[in-house]
């Protein structure tokens, strides 16, 4: 490299990390700006609020892959409604499950950063937010009257695993943060634009939801094109294969109904089997996936070596 050239690799270091500098503060001074706490700014209370598991709103719609089953269509509307509650109180839990993990790697992550850095106040201000936002779903759970259960005992093990990569391999872990929030984010903004009457808690909660998550899936995403570039073939690699594999895991458990919700209605096999295994419901997954795909593609992570574990995992589209 020649002097001049060195130069200007070091000026566009330098404004690339003035810009992350900034990204990072304003990010911080947005959640001090505005943000939401799970009791003083949800009227739990009010009437309109009461969840009543036989309610019409809470039926899926045709744009649920079970929704759009016959055997869907043919049960009686209370348990056409009390399947909906009791799928979106199941998400939530899932939720939850997942914040948890995500609250526990920031904190690692955020034990590792050198004094002076706007990312400590960041990941606080995250940690924070997934509080209340846990809070809200654990409430919402608590008040749909019905047995509700998360994720599998086994991914909550494996999942601790995750947590210590917010101070050993953050990449990886922002990754994994962008695979449980995207398909979410994506999944609420696509309820709150559609015609559907929903519950005004259910409204409620997700528009505090997704106006925070914004800030999230900003930092994860700036974070990963800051850093990703700069990691060294092998751990490059690695990422690469990781991703996907991740991607996979957490769409599917956050886009299909858990076990429990099965059994509790003997759903037959071959009905969940038709309703998720359709073309149409992988084209829905891997389209609340696109955003997050993009950028991988952008960070130079999907190779001819790791397509293939996209397509196998039915989470490419060339769209
Ligand atoms: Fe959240
Ligand atoms: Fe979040």
């Amino acid at each position: 490299m020649t002097l001049a050239e060195e130069e200007r690799a070091d000026l566009s270091a330098a404004t690339e990390a003035d810009a992350w500098r900034s990204l990072v503060e304003r990010l911080n001074r947005q959640s001090t700006d505005k943000h939401f706490d799970a009791y003083a700014d949800v009227a739990w209370d009010a009437p309109e609020m009461r969840i009543d598991p036989h309610d019409p709103r809470w039926e899926l719609t045709e744009r649920d892959p079970l929704g759009r089953t016959d055997w869907y269509k043919s049960q009686p509307p209370e348990i056409r409604a009390e399947i909906g509650l009791l799928r979106t109180a199941a998400n939530m839990k899932t939720g939850l499950q997942f914040e948890s993990i995500l609250q526990r790697g920031l904190l690692e992550y955020a034990a590792k950063l050198p004094n002076g850095t706007p990312e400590f106040r960041y990941a606080y201000h995250e940690v924070i937010e997934e509080g209340h936002h846990s809070m809200m779903f654990q409430e919402f759970v608590n008040r749909c009257g019905l047995e509700v259960k998360g994720m599998p005992k086994l991914i909550e093990v494996l999942s601790r695993r995750v947590v210590l990569m917010g101070r050993r391999f953050p990449e990886m872990f922002f990754i994994f943060v962008l695979g449980g929030e995207d398909p979410i984010d994506h999944v609420q903004r696509e309820s709150l634009r559609s015609d559907r009457d929903l519950h005004p808690l259910l409204e409620r909660i997700m528009r505090i939801h997704v106006t925070e998550e914004a800030r999230h899936l900003s930092f994860a995403r700036h974070l990963l094109k800051q850093r990703v570039p700069k990691l060294n073939p092998v751990k490059k690699f690695a990422v690469s294969i990781q991703a996907p594999v991740t991607l996979g895991i957490m769409s599917g458990m956050m886009l299909r109904p858990p076990s429990s919700l099965i059994r509790r209605y003997n759903i037959p096999k071959q009905v969940v089997n038709e309703a998720y295994g359709d073309p149409t419901a992988r084209a829905d997954v891997a389209s609340s996936l696109r955003k997050v795909r993009n950028l991988c593609v952008e960070l130079g992570l999907v190779t001819p070596v790791t397509k293939p574990i996209w397509r196998a995992l039915h989470i490419w589209s060339d769209d």
